[in-house]
């Protein structure tokens, strides 16, 4: 469903990504992984199209996705929570679900839909408090309602955990699983943590110096890949 080739993306004049590719199948979970710094976050932007390839080819569902505007990407399916959350602070948690509904190709509206919701039951109680005012991992679940509001068919999830207590992580865990087992959506997942990795993900690719270095089944990540790919 989403196919990435020979991507070269990078910021100004200096290349990150050197023809990176990569593909997510319907209803997999494939978890991209590499040292920091590698350039997983430049990969996830410029599928987005917050960042603009400077070579190479991204398609989705059949369609060429390289040149559009990250709008327009959303619209196709794409839901993206960015490394770092980025909620708005200034707007409640309803505001910011709503604008995740904006992101839909369904029409946009004041109702928030049960599909952002049903998950994360601690978010009903809390639509008119402003997101800034909510705890890490509460943002974490605020982001992630906003992406679901939207019903996306490829999930792309930027370091969830990060910074995140375990309690909440297990939360996270959770949900991801249950996206899953629904079958409707793919996911994937940047993600530090092999623990968390090997608990949700079908599909590994590791980045090197802007190049995947390795990739294969979960299963096939066997210590020695992680000895020379992962560990620092
Ligand atoms: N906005 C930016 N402007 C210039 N260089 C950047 C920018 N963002 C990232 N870089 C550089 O691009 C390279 C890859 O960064 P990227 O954020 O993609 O790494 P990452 O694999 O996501 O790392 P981490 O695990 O720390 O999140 C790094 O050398 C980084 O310094
Ligand atoms: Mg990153």
């Amino acid at each position: 469903m989403l196919t990435v080739e020979q991507l070269e993306s990078g910021y100004g004049e200096s290349l990150v990504l050197r023809g990176v590719t990569l593909e997510v199948r319907p209803g997999q979970v494939v978890c991209l992984l590499g040292r920091n710094g590698t350039g997983k976050s430049t990969l996830v932007k410029s599928i987005m199209g917050v960042l603009k390839a400077k070579a190479g080819k991204i398609s989705y569902d059949g369609s060429v996705l390289t040149r559009k505007p990250p709008g327009e990407r959303a619209r196709s399916g794409l839901g993206y929570v960015p490394q770092g959350r980025e909620i708005f602070g200034q707007l409640t948690v309803r505001e910011n679900i709503l604008i995740g509904l904006e992101a839909s190709r369904r029409r946009s509206g004041d109702e928030i839909p049960p599909a952002a919701i049903e998950r994360f039951p601690v978010l009903p109680t809390m639509y008119e408090r402003r997101g800034g005012d909510l705890s890490g991992g509460q943002q974490q679940q605020l982001a992630f309602a906003r992406v679901l509001a939207a019903e996306p068919e490829l999930l792309i999830l930027d370091e969830p955990c990060e910074g995140i207590q375990p309690s909440i992580v297990d939360d996270i865990r959770d949900v991801i699983r249950s996206i899953k087992s629904d079958g409707r959506t793919a996911i994937l997942l940047v993600e530090q943590s092999l623990e968390f990795v090997r608990s949700v993900g079908d599909y590994v690719y590791i980045l090197e110096k802007g190049s995947v270095a390795w990739q294969g089944e979960m299963e096939q990540m066997n210590d020695e890949v992680v000895r020379r790919y992962l560990t620092v």
